[in-house]
């Protein structure tokens, strides 16, 4: 679902692209963390409301999901409405504005499935940028903001799509650069006055359609400049499992014991990826399973 285009583009346009800063833990406070979760709130507001202007109840309904389904969407997309109100006001006039977006769903199902995915990205922000809020109360109401999200990715996943409602045990923590990257790809445009944030996009990562636990792929990324080994690292609960990459064809073997929404990334550091040593990503991977653990699909 990723778009180099977009990456690219979004990069260019929030001024990210120039050779990206060290970034000293003291650039990111919590006016920045708050910025960066209302740069999610933003997209996934006009991702709901948008979708919801798009398709009446009867859409849904012929799309085969139950009637009650376009409201449970409209309930939650008035929680996101909700999330930048609410960060808005505590920035102030610190806030950053949305974007333009652009959202690849065709249909109510894919925009299901991709409602799955931007909370699940949602839940793995909040969780992977709780490290950096220094006040208590923005941290309460970050923690009470990720349950919400997390029950929203959980009832996509069950009702809707008819998976299991998690994971496993631990959701994944992703770095902010990891998580811009996911965001990037669906924005095209921002207000040149909204503050530039010190995160950057990877470079596009792609897995083949179908790609499975246990079978071996070839991933399209591009190295740049970066010479000697290479890694898969595939971000799972809080921590990743690691296979590398035929420097030749860039074939690897997805380890088989991956369940759930798995973050793949690229990295020179097959024991201790993060964004620091990303060569490229992120792909999501959603390997649903059964009640006994068993793959579907
Ligand atoms: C804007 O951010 C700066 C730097 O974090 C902070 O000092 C200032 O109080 C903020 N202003 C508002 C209105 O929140
Ligand atoms: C969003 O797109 C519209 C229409 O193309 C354009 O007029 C507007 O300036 C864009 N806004 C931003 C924030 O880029
Ligand atoms: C590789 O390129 C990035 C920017 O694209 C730069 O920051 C980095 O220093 C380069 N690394 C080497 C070893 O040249
Ligand atoms: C991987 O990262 C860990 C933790 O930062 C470090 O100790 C190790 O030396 C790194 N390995 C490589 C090959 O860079």
């Amino acid at each position: 679902m990723k778009s180099a285009v977009f990456a690219t583009l979004a990069t260019a346009i929030l001024g990210a692209s120039a050779a990206p800063a060290k970034r000293a833990s003291s650039a990111i406070d919590d006016t920045t963390v708050l910025n960066f979760a209302l740069t999610l709130e933003h997209l996934e507001n006009a991702f709901y409301s948008g979708a919801l202007a798009k398709y009446d109840a009867k859409a849904f309904t012929d799309a085969g999901m139950p009637s009650y389904a376009r409201g449970r969407f409209v309930e939650i997309g008035m929680h996101e409405a909700a999330h930048v109100k609410f960060l808005s006001g505590a920035l102030g006039a610190n806030a950053t504005q949305p974007c333009n977006y652009t959202f690849p769903y065709t249909d109510p199902k894919s925009f299901a499935a991709l409602s799955m995915t931007l909370e699940g990205v949602g839940v793995s922000a909040y969780t992977g940028a709780a490290q950096y809020i220094t006040s208590k109360a923005y941290l309460t109401a970050a923690a009470s903001v990720l349950s919400t999200e997390a029950r929203h990715a959980s009832w996509v996943a069950s009702v809707v799509d008819k998976q299991a409602g998690w994971s496993g045990p631990f959701d994944v923590p992703l770095g902010l650069d990891s998580v811009y990257s996911l965001a990037a790809e669906f924005i095209t445009s921002c207000p040149s006055s909204n503050p530039v944030l010190p995160v950057k996009a990877f470079p596009t990562l792609t897995f083949p359609a179908g790609a499975k636990p246990g079978s071996k792929v070839t991933l399209t990324f591009d190295k740049g400049n970066s010479t000697g080994t290479c890694y898969a690292a595939f971000y799972t609960g809080t921590g990743a499992e690691y296979a590398k990459i035929d420097s030749g064809d860039k074939s690897v073997t997805i380890p088989k014991d991956l369940r759930g929404t798995v973050y793949a990334v690229v990295t020179t550091n097959g024991t201790a990826s993060a964004d620091a040593n990303t060569v490229a990503g992120v792909a999501v991977l959603d390997f649903s399973f059964d009640s006994n653990g068993k793959l579907i699909n």
